[in-house]
């Protein structure tokens, strides 16, 4: 056997290892139930990406929304409600989840996967161009938590109006930041737009003062994950 092979197999075990973690994990502190796993069947057969957060993010951004005592939460980009479902669970009686969705036919989806996840009493739908959508949603704000995961290039717009809806203590969380590291290099030295405008959207949570903020790889392969920010007190502020 070469070093190459042993440094193969070492590795390969390491993947191994990690993915056997992760499975544990979600076994046992993140198991999905009809609702959540209904959500993605129904999203898969009506042709819906694939794309939805991990259901260790979706427990992350449970005990988020929980640890800010969240009662109205906005979330721009629905895709199959996996991430609302995960969100409005987190909601008090009386609570709100905000939505914004695109695309008319995924919004209609969503809305019955709410319903059967039992969440249809908190959880609404809109749909439309959120950059459209965010100016009426502004009066029904602030928000105690605002999760961005909707078009790449949009998200310094999303951040700047996550920061006018919300308050001290709000967290604001994106997924997709990190991009296999691309979104954590200088943004003019990315190419693709997208990834260019996520690597500018961590560059101006990092260097905002009113933010305290992490990345985190957490997702399937650590190759992509979320950044999180709470918005401080000006008393606080960096
Ligand atoms: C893409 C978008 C996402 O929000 C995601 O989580 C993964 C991939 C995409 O557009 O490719
Ligand atoms: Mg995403």
């Amino acid at each position: 056997m070469t070093d190459d092979s042993i440094d193969n197999a070492t590795l390969q075990q390491k993947a191994k290892t990690q993915q056997e973690i992760e499975a544990a994990i979600t076994h046992l502190f993140a198991p999905e139930d009809d609702g959540l796993r209904q959500a993605l069947i129904t999203a898969k057969e009506a042709g819906l990406p694939q794309i939805q957060i991990s259901p260790i993010q979706g427990k992350l951004l449970q005990l988020l929304a929980t640890a800010c005592q969240a009662r109205i939460i906005l979330e721009i980009g629905s895709l199959a409600g996996y991430s609302g479902i995960w969100l409005a669970r987190a909601l008090p009686a009386g609570g709100h989840l905000i939505t914004l969705e695109i695309n008319p036919h995924h919004a209609e989806i969503v809305r019955q996967s709410f319903v059967r996840a039992g969440v249809g009493d908190r959880a609404e739908v809109r749909v439309g161009n959120a950059l459209e959508l965010l100016p009426q949603v502004e009066q029904e704000g602030p928000f105690d938590l605002v999760f961005i995961d909707a078009d790449k290039p949009a998200y310094p717009q999303y951040l700047d109006w996550a920061l006018r809806l919300t308050h001290p203590g709000s967290i604001i969380v994106a997924d997709n930041c990190i991009r296999s590291g691309e979104a954590l290099r200088e943004p003019e030295q990315v190419r693709d737009e997208g990834t260019a405008a996520l690597a500018e959207y961590n560059k101006r949570i990092v260097n905002n003062p009113r933010l305290l903020s992490l990345a985190l790889a957490m997702d399937d392969d650590y190759m992509d994950g979320f950044t999180m920010a709470v918005v401080l007190p000006e008393s606080k502020e960096r």
